[in-house]
């Protein structure tokens, strides 16, 4: 196959995925696990790079398109929209060369049988790169930061100081972060005996990131269960709950594992650890994590804000619950989040969030602790659910302490609970509320 042709068959693949995500309003992991299955693996790298990338900067691609055509397109050719936005970010963004970003955006205008445009998307893309359009600063604030008008209000009130570090961070690209079980070796071991060139990051023991991504299957000792991949900020979850070998523990939102499998690596040979998920299918990502992992757990399909369907009364002494949320502090891992959420999301996330710890509270042991997480930066989702909680609940107070001091640089205290922000020492954006039973 000639390098224009596998060119073009990646540009047209990556349109079709972005149009599953613009369009549809699929997931893009979803989009991309079955474009996975059709594209040959050696291409793959190349349309999750183009589908990454022209998620990120939707609304800058889109404004750009605005300055080039006199009037949109009809929807029905709306991805020859996207291909022009592939054809943009592949101009302003990447070392493609510029006539090869040209002749395969032109080319897969072919392959998805839009053949009348090749001479339109020629002529937009060389007036692209005549006019500078690159270099235009927008006046309009969407198409400037690259996020919806509600999202940034939204990170503007809740952070007034902290919001344009929140944008920034989200429009960047994520590292990726490793986590060592340190019961087998440590990570300072790890790193110099597979020559890892990457950093450790203090306070957060295990937690290595890398200075360049690799695929899973080079990661040393990986197939072993010696290491995993994992955020560093989302490591920080299963040291907060303080949990021993021989306590019950509960994970109440398990899939697809990352903190179950760190977990059981904590508690080591005496875990008694119950993993619960309300999705099947995300289910069997944990039963094959902790399968490489060498671990065992209680694994059950199961609605966590519906105890009495599958609860056996025994109390447990730690609760984790990482709640299903907005992810709107891991938008830099999923782009497609800007696009899929809607503002009338987060209320309905924060009841259901709400009604969850009222569901699993009687589950906690007196004296027991609960930690809940998660992976959004909006208050609503937030502190004001810890506050209402605590509210409503004599029983229940919040642990304050930090146990490892060294987090501490990393966290912003929140009247309830703490907030890692995206970006700070390249982590993701998490909050955390530890509540514990007074007895
Ligand atoms: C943030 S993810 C959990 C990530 C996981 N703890 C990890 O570290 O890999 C939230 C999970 O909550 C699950 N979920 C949503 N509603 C639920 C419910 N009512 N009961 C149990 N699990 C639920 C989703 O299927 C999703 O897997």
């Amino acid at each position: 196959m000639t390098a224009l042709k596998s060119g073009a068959r990646t540009r047209a693949e990556a349109a079709r995925v972005i149009d599953a995500v613009v369009s549809d309003g699929r997931s893009l992991d979803w989009a991309l696990a079955r474009s996975d299955e059709k594209v040959a693996p050696a291409d793959r790298p190349v349309v999750h790079m183009l589908c990454y990338g022209v998620l990120r900067f939707h609304w800058l691609l889109r404004w750009q398109l605005a300055q080039l055509l006199d009037k949109p397109l009809k929807p029905r050719d709306s991805i020859v929209e996207t291909l022009l936005a592939i054809g943009f970010f592949q101009l302003s963004d990447t070392r493609i060369p510029d006539h090869a970003a040209v002749s395969t955006t032109v080319e897969a205008a072919r392959l998805l049988r839009r053949p009348r445009y090749a001479g339109l998307i020629n002529a937009v893309l060389r007036n692209y790169v005549r006019k500078n359009i690159s270099e235009l600063e927008p006046a309009d604030e969407e198409a400037r930061l690259n996020h919806p008008a509600w999202l940034i209000q939204r990170f503007r009130t809740d952070w007034p100081d902290h919001w344009r570090q929140i944008i920034e961070a989200n429009n960047d690209r994520a590292p990726m972060w490793l986590r060592i079980n340190t019961r087998q070796k440590s990570a300072l071991d790890y790193q110099t005996q597979n020559e890892i060139d990457g950093d450790l990051l203090a306070g957060v023991n295990g937690a290595l990131k890398l200075r360049r991504p690799m695929r899973v299957e080079e990661i040393p000792a990986f197939d072993k269960g010696q290491v995993s991949v994992q955020d560093a900020a989302a490591q920080l979850a299963a040291p907060w709950l303080l949990a021993r070998g021989g306590e019950r523990v509960l994970d109440a939102c398990a899939a697809p594992g990352g903190k179950t499998g760190h977990l059981l690596e904590l508690l080591g040979p005496n875990a008694h650890l119950t993993a619960i998920d309300s999705d099947s299918t995300r289910l069997e990502g944990v039963r094959q994590n902790l399968d490489r992992l060498g671990q065992t757990a209680t694994v059950l399909a199961a609605d966590a804000s519906k105890p009495g369907e599958w609860w056996d009364g025994k109390s447990f002494d730690r609760i984790l619950l990482d709640a299903p949320c907005s992810a709107s502090g891991v938008i830099r891992r999923h782009p497609d989040i800007k696009l899929l959420r809607r503002e009338s999301d987060i209320q309905t996330l924060a009841c259901r969030q709400g009604e969850m710890l009222a569901a699993l509270w009687p589950l906690l042991e007196p004296a027991g602790r609960l930690l809940y997480v998660t992976c959004s930066v909006l208050a609503e989702e937030n502190d004001a659910v810890i506050r209402k909680f605590l509210a409503a609940h004599g029983d229940a107070r919040e642990d304050r302490v930090l146990h490892d001091y060294n987090i501490r640089d990393l966290m912003h205290d929140k009247n309830s609970g703490f907030q890692v922000l995206p970006g700070t020492q390249g982590l993701d954006g998490f909050y955390f509320a530890c509540l514990e039973k007074v007895s």
